[in-house]
């Protein structure tokens, strides 16, 4: 069970608290790639995306998931909301012989942790348009190689020993 593990899932599912503690479960190294945007551009995906447009954050998410794996110290990576949805980081997860792991967590979950969150998310600020965008992404989540169907109030622990099960299982 040596990954590497990308872990997807809409804004506010939990990705990164869930990735954290699969990774302490694991022993391995986690890495969470808006952190890593954010370090290296000096600017967060909300910024480049308000100021550049998608498509220029698009491009560099892409460029960064690939140094990160170039890089090969993280065996568990905390995806952005909309890396999944990219065929061409689909693709290159693939060849990385990534396992993928999508935190399916109910809309009113996400949408009650996106309104509550101080983090800027412009993809998704009003609830008609992050609810269209769930829709419109389910159907690409769920071309992960694990769905755990989640509630909202289990703990990011539980989660994580809910995948190393499935993990055990594949
Ligand atoms: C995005 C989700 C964000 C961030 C960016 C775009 C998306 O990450 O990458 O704002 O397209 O869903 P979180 O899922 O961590 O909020």
């Amino acid at each position: 069970m040596k990954g590497p593990f990308v872990i997807t899932g809409f804004m506010g599912c939990g990705k990164s608290e869930v990735a954290r503690s699969l990774a302490n479960q694991l022993k391995v190294a986690m890495v969470d790639l808006d952190q890593v945007i954010t370090a290296e551009e000096g600017r967060s995906p909300a910024e480049l995306i308000s100021q550049d447009g998608e498509p220029a954050f698009r491009n560099i998410e892409n460029r960064i998931l690939t140094q990160v794996f170039l890089e090969g110290n993280a065996r568990v990576i905390s995806l952005g909301g909309g890396a999944w949805i990219e065929s061409s980081n689909r693709e290159l997860i693939k060849r990385q012989g990534a396992t993928s792991i999508w935190i399916d967590t109910p809309f009113e979950i996400c949408w009650s942790r996106i309104e509550a969150d101080s983090n800027d998310r412009p993809l998704g600020r009003t609830r008609e348009q992050a609810s269209a965008l769930f829709d419109r992404r389910r159907p690409v989540y769920a071309l992960a190689d694990i769905c755990l169907d989640t509630k909202g109030d289990e703990t990011a622990d539980d989660l994580a020993s809910q995948i190393v099960d499935k993990l055990n299982r594949l």
